[in-house]
């Protein structure tokens, strides 16, 4: 067996695939975009059909500038945007409608009148560890049974198959053979129960989803089928042996493999995970309680995390939305051209506000304009808006753990930004560490998929490969630190329930 791993992180606004070998070296990589839709306001879709072709697509072209062939592969690994929902024929495998992005905020009234019924948030909360927010794919799937002509009686008569997008690349990498998610992502769809490790026929009858059409929940590091030619490039045969959702993935990634060790993955949005050993927290609090992943038949592991919607995203938005940068790495310079962000907040509500404020109907705000305020300021406000939802987040987690952060390990694609990172640990007051192997997210699907197939033994061997890059210490003031968060916190309370 040949020591190459390809690990597929399919994100909400790109697809990436890397090909590790056993050094955690990237021999070969390659990145697609594909299309969003914004069918209305607070509304988010992705085509299935696309996000399929462009992985496929992109895993070649990942291939080649390794100058490997498919059949070099020793196995697969899987790591997605989590919570993004579709339906699909099991006959024809075509797509029934548009994929229901997790920033979709359609279901906000059905999550009102759930909130409304009592007992309802205590028993969501006690079985899957979330809040109700239409974040999570419950509500969305029964969106879609709702309102897809046909839907519902083809998912009654086993016709349809639902899944998140794990199941569905999956699904049609082994050719229609697997019908499986791993435990990290059914976790993420209200519709699990994370302690007893199954879905629930309750929570499944709150959101009238039939249970025929779901998935069956394996391993986030076990062999979960094998490729057939058709539907891999060529190469039959080969294992996809690690599933996990992308943050998830990123905490495994990070090396942080037991209590108390935390990472923060600046994406699209960004997702702070606390490893919290065999168990959930008592009371999360703001917080999300979540399963981190099953490795093989062992018993699962928890994580507390911090879910913010939009950082990344914001910076894309200057650029596709507004048209102010043409690149997002312009921020830094940008950032740096002012000696200070002026006053100028940008609360970056965009599909609402996760962690820790959950509210669905906060819109984007820019405070503080003044007729000296130009792009550098704007850009600024974005970047500075990751750090200040950082710290909104880190705090919930302290006060939820009355354990405080002593340092915060970094990843995804805005840790190359250092303008951000010293940010992040001046407002933090602590140290934020950048691993060598900055795309955690796509290392740790391929750690999960290499200790199934014995490229790793254990998790001693994979810490042994984890490596520091880069460390930012906190150089700010306390008085300038308070002085700069008061003001984004009287920000975000403006920004609150503007779409209501
Ligand atoms: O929960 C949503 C999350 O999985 C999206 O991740 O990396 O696409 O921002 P990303």
């Amino acid at each position: 067996m040949t020591n190459h791993i390809l690990a597929i992180d399919q994100g909400t606004t790109g697809t990436t695939v890397l090909i590790f070998d056993r050094d955690t070296q990237i021999v070969g990589r390659a990145y697609a975009e594909f299309t969003q839709f914004y069918p209305r306001a607070g509304w988010v879709e992705h085509d299935a059909a696309e996000i399929w072709r462009v992985t496929l697509e992109t895993a070649g072209r990942a291939l080649a500038s390794a100058g490997l062939s498919a059949r070099d592969l020793r196995a697969i690994g899987i790591t997605n945007q989590r919570e993004t929902v579709l339906a699909w024929n099991r006959h024809t495998g075509e797509p029934a409608h548009r994929a229901i992005v997790w920033q979709d905020r359609r279901t906000a009234a059905f999550c009102d009148d759930l909130r409304s019924r009592t007992g309802v948030t205590e028993m969501i909360r006690a079985k899957t560890g979330l809040v109700i927010d239409p974040y999570f794919s419950g509500t969305k799937l029964r969106w879609l049974l709702e309102n897809v002509p046909g839907l519902r009686a083809g998912a009654e008569a086993g016709d349809i198959l639902f899944g998140t997008i794990d199941s569905w690349l999956i699904w049609n990498l082994t050719g229609g053979a697997a019908h499986v998610t791993d435990p990290s992502n059914a976790a993420r769809t209200q519709l699990y129960d994370i302690h007893r490790g199954d879905w629930d026929s309750e929570l499944l009858s709150l959101m009238e989803v039939p249970a025929r059409g779901l998935p069956e929940v394996r391993s986030s590091s076990a062999v979960l089928g094998h490729t057939t030619a058709d539907g891999f490039l060529g190469a039959g045969g080969i294992a996809i042996a690690g599933v996990a959702g992308d943050q998830q993935a990123a905490l495994f990634g990070q090396a942080c493999h037991g209590p108390g060790l935390a990472k923060n993955t600046y994406g699209t949005g960004s997702f702070l995970l606390m490893h919290t050993g065999s168990s959930t927290l008592r009371d999360p609090g703001p917080l999300l309680s979540t399963v981190a992943w099953r490795i093989g038949d062992q018993p699962l592991e928890y994580a507390l995390e911090g879910a913010i919607f939009v950082t990344g995203a914001a910076v894309q938005w200057l650029r596709d939305g507004l048209g102010l940068i043409a690149a997002a790495a312009e921020t830094e310079a940008l950032a740096r051209s002012i000696p200070s962000n002026d006053g100028v907040y940008f609360v970056p509500a965009l599909t609402g506000l996760g962690a820790p404020h959950w509210d669905p109907y906060a819109r984007g705000l820019i405070a503080g304009l003044t007729r000296g305020t130009g792009r550098a300021h704007l850009a600024r406000a974005a970047l500075e808006a990751m750090a200040y939802q950082t710290r909104d987040v880190t705090r919930a987690i302290e006060a939820q753990t009355g354990i405080a952060l002593t340092e915060l390990r970094a990843d995804g694609g805005a840790v190359g930004n250092s303008f951000l990172m010293q940010f992040q640990a001046d407002l933090l007051g602590v140290p934020v560490e950048v691993p060598r192997v900055s795309e955690t997210t796509a290392l740790g699907a391929a750690y999960l998929a290499g200790l199934a197939t014995g490229m790793w033994q254990d998790r001693e061997e994979i810490r042994a490969t984890w490596k520091l890059a880069s460390r930012f210490e906190p150089g700010m003031s306390i008085a300038e630190r308070e002085r700069l968060y008061t003001h984004w916190t009287k920000a975000v309370e403006k920004s609150r329930g503007w779409a209501a």
